[in-house]
């Protein structure tokens, strides 16, 4: 047993987690980026901090910064308890420790609660949600998704997913997907799916090895391009 959770819980990562887990390089960090479904992750108010405003969407973003951070609390003691029970079910690499991950993710909570008020003036925080993103076509370079597509493959079906993904492709020139495991450490059950689905209607599609990993087993982010960035693949 790995993980079970009701709903999606609000836990966020940090810029350094989002550069490792999507193969971000320098000249990615310079385009035009959209996170979808960033929760309380510390990657907008880095990338801020940095210089480079990047575009984050979250149905959560409804609420204040303090009830995100009191949703937050009420879930995490029982995940790092959960995580405790399962040691097998972990790597250790990045994060040393059950402890050291409850750290870093208090760490990205108070740099998100610090940034939300100002980010949410300045429109960095909009509130969304998948499958529908309300921009133009092609309004981004990268779409990124980290730990709600195929991690909460039992809560989504298949035609979620799909319709999540095409939404991405059409307001973004390529989308990153991490993890592609669900919450029980199985490949999603919609990923080889999804994948022929692409590639049959022409999308490049590469499933891609990653520096990060902390589901054992779960270094492997889904790299999708829409079909006028094919000819550059970056591997
Ligand atoms: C586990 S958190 C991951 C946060 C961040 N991406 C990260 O990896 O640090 C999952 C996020 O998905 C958001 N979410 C739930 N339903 C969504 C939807 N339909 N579209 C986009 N995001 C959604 C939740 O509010 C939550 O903040």
């Amino acid at each position: 047993m790995a993980m079970k959770l009701k709903e999606v819980v609000p836990l966020g990562r940090s810029f350094d987690e989002y550069r490792l887990m999507f193969n971000l390089s320098k000249s990615d960090l310079e385009k035009r980026i959209i996170g979808v479904g960033d929760g309380p992750a510390s990657f907008n108010a880095e990338m801020n901090e940095m210089g480079r405003p990047v575009t984050s969407i979250d149905p959560i973003y409804f609420f204040s910064a303090k009830d995100i951070a009191q949703k937050f609390n009420k879930v995490f003691d029982n995940i790092i308890e959960q995580v405790k029970n399962t040691p097998g079910d972990w790597t250790w690499t990045y994060h040393m420790s059950p402890d050291d991950l409850r750290e870093h993710r208090s760490e990205a909570l108070t740099k998100f609660t610090q940034d939300f008020e100002q980010g949410k003036k300045d429109g960095r925080y909009l509130r969304g949600e998948l499958p529908n993103l309300n921009f133009p076509d092609h309004t981004f370079d990268i779409a990124l998704c980290s730990h709600f597509l195929f991690l909460y493959s039992d809560h989504y079906d298949y035609d979620f997913h799909k319709s999540a993904v095409y939404e991405m492709l059409r307001v973004s020139k390529e989308v990153r997907i991490f993890p592609i495991l669900d919450l029980m450490l199985n490949r999603s059950p919609h990923l080889e799916p999804l994948i022929d689905q692409l590639r049959a209607d022409g999308y490049r599609v590469v499933i891609k090895k990653v520096p990060y990993e902390i589901q054992r087993g779960g270094n492997e982010m889904m790299w999708i391009f829409n079909k006028s960035e094919g000819k550059m693949l970056p591997i």
